[in-house]
């Protein structure tokens, strides 16, 4: 696998491929790799005939109280973790190179409405620093495909409408979440956990179970999320939303039938954990 934090040592790499004919998928990570992600590499492998990682942990979608500096960086086992999946190329670009001028002076891509609320509305200027990191890596890399995982819901459909807003010559390919046996969603974040947390942290996804079989099962919605929100109290945590929303479109729920999604993000202690889960009325 090469790696390299040069735009223009991708960019020559990619033509080499282009001009062959060679179809190219892209997995851009913020490092610390797990399942999850090596998962989105070996699909990648069987959906183009190479396959780019990219490793840039972005300050812009780090609010100033988040763990920009405490994010765990693991450069070198991620290497080799990806390069054993099957990528070929990896680009690891700094602050800098992606940023040349600062982030104050940098252009950026905002996805309205959709981006402003749940993550949106807790995590301001969150979505916006995804949106324009992945524009951005979009445009040095120039896939034919892009995957992410499902367990970023929200994220994934924005970076799905700003590829269609923007006219983007690029699939976005969602990929299941990967799970521990506790149910708990594989996610760099999880090895802020102690072990003790990280069993109270697997409640969350036995309340989304519990509240997707209630509502199937005929039970008020806000009496579902309500019980919810007490469960995951209850076990440790200290949600941050807990909604069910429309699955197409994240639009609230009104009587109709249709795919729903349970969308949570809560604090088990520092650290803060999304999920979500998509299920049929
Ligand atoms: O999901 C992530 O790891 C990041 O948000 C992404 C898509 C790599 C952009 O920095």
């Amino acid at each position: 696998m090469i790696t390299t934090q040069e735009i223009q040592q991708i960019r020559e790499q990619i033509r080499t491929w282009r001009t062959k004919g060679e179809t190219i998928a892209f997995v851009p990570t913020m490092g610390n790799l797990h399942l999850g992600h090596i998962t989105l590499i070996k699909e990648a492998v069987k959906r183009a005939d190479h396959v780019v990682a990219s490793i840039f942990v972005n300050p812009m979608q780090f609010g100033a109280n988040e763990d920009l500096d405490a994010y765990p960086r693991t450069l070198e086992a991620d290497k080799l973790a990806l390069s054993d999946a099957g990528a070929e190329l990896l680009f690891t670009p700094t602050p800098e190179i992606i940023y040349p001028k600062g982030m104050e002076q940098q252009t950026y891509v905002e996805v309205p409405k959709i981006g402003d609320q749940l993550c949106g509305a807790s995590r301001p200027g969150h979505f916006r620093g995804v949106a324009t990191v992945v524009c951005k890596l979009f445009n040095i890399v120039q896939p034919d495909i892009a995957l992410f995982g499902r367990k970023d819901f929200q994220q994934l459909m924005i970076i799905k409408t700003m590829v269609e807003d923007l006219s983007l010559p690029i699939e976005i390919v969602g990929i299941d979440t990967i799970r521990e046996a506790s149910g708990l969603a594989m996610s760099s974040r999880n090895g802020y956990l102690s072990e003790t947390q990280k069993s109270q942290a697997a409640v969350l996804k036995q309340t989304m179970d519990q509240i997707s079989n209630a509502v199937k099962q005929g039970a008020s919605l806000d009496l579902a999320i309500e019980n919810g929100k007490q469960a995951l109290i209850d076990s440790g945590f200290t949600p941050d939303y807990l909604e069910l929303r429309n699955a197409k479109d994240l639009s609230f729920v009104t009587d109709e039938q249709g795919e729903l999604v349970i969308l949570a993000a809560a604090y088990m202690g520092n650290t803060r954990l999304i999920d979500n889960l998509c299920f049929t009325r």
